[in-house]
């Protein structure tokens, strides 16, 4: 990636210290949304990375909150359609769930079921990857609709957590490592 892309949207990453709780460096990735110019840079580069999956790319997964405002133009971009993957309970016709381990306790995340088809190539998008759980969820909801994950966009990784460990299976690519 250009190091001055890089660059910008390192620059529109805002960190909160000590959000949602105490020891916590959250990364606000809002400075980067009220920038046309950083959003377009992100849209584009998130974009490549289907692109670059040698083939066409029929749908974009994007993941609650942040993976829906990222993915929806990556979708565009790509001429592919957008399926949201949301937290337990917000679909509102029937959907295939699927849970993983949170540090504390455990998530599930759903998609509805007429959403993908099988054989389709997806790619996934999300803003930050972590502990790698929620990707792991989602790519696995992509499979078990008989679909192929061709890729996995995000524009942020935080090494430290090792996340990618989790996803030894497909292919990461992350804008941004911190
Ligand atoms: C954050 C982030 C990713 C996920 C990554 O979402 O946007 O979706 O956590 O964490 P993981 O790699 O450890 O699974 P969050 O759960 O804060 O949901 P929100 O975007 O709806 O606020």
């Amino acid at each position: 990636i250009d190091p001055a892309a890089v660059d910008l949207l390192l620059s529109r990453i805002r960190d909160v210290p000590d959000w949602p709780e105490p020891g916590v460096m959250f990364k606000d990735i809002t400075p980067l949304l009220r920038d046309p110019e950083a959003f377009g840079t992100a849209t584009e580069l998130l974009a490549d990375v289907g692109r670059d999956a040698s083939g066409v790319v029929d749908v974009v997964v994007g993941i609650e909150a942040r993976g829906f405002i990222l993915g929806a133009p990556v979708a565009q971009a790509l001429g592919a359609g957008f399926v949201p993957v949301r937290k337990e309970g917000k679909l509102p016709s029937a959907t295939s769930a699927m849970s993983y381990e949170l540090e504390y306790g455990q998530a599930t995340v759903e998609v509805h079921k007429d959403a993908i088809a099988p054989g389709e190539r997806v790619l996934v998008v999300d803003d930050v990857l972590a502990t790698g759980g929620t990707v792991r969820a989602t790519v696995d909801l992509v499979r078990a609709a008989g679909a192929e994950a061709v890729g996995v966009a995000v524009l942020m990784e935080l090494g430290f957590l090792n996340g990618r460990e989790r996803l030894p299976d497909v292919d990461v690519h992350a804008l941004l490592t911190v």
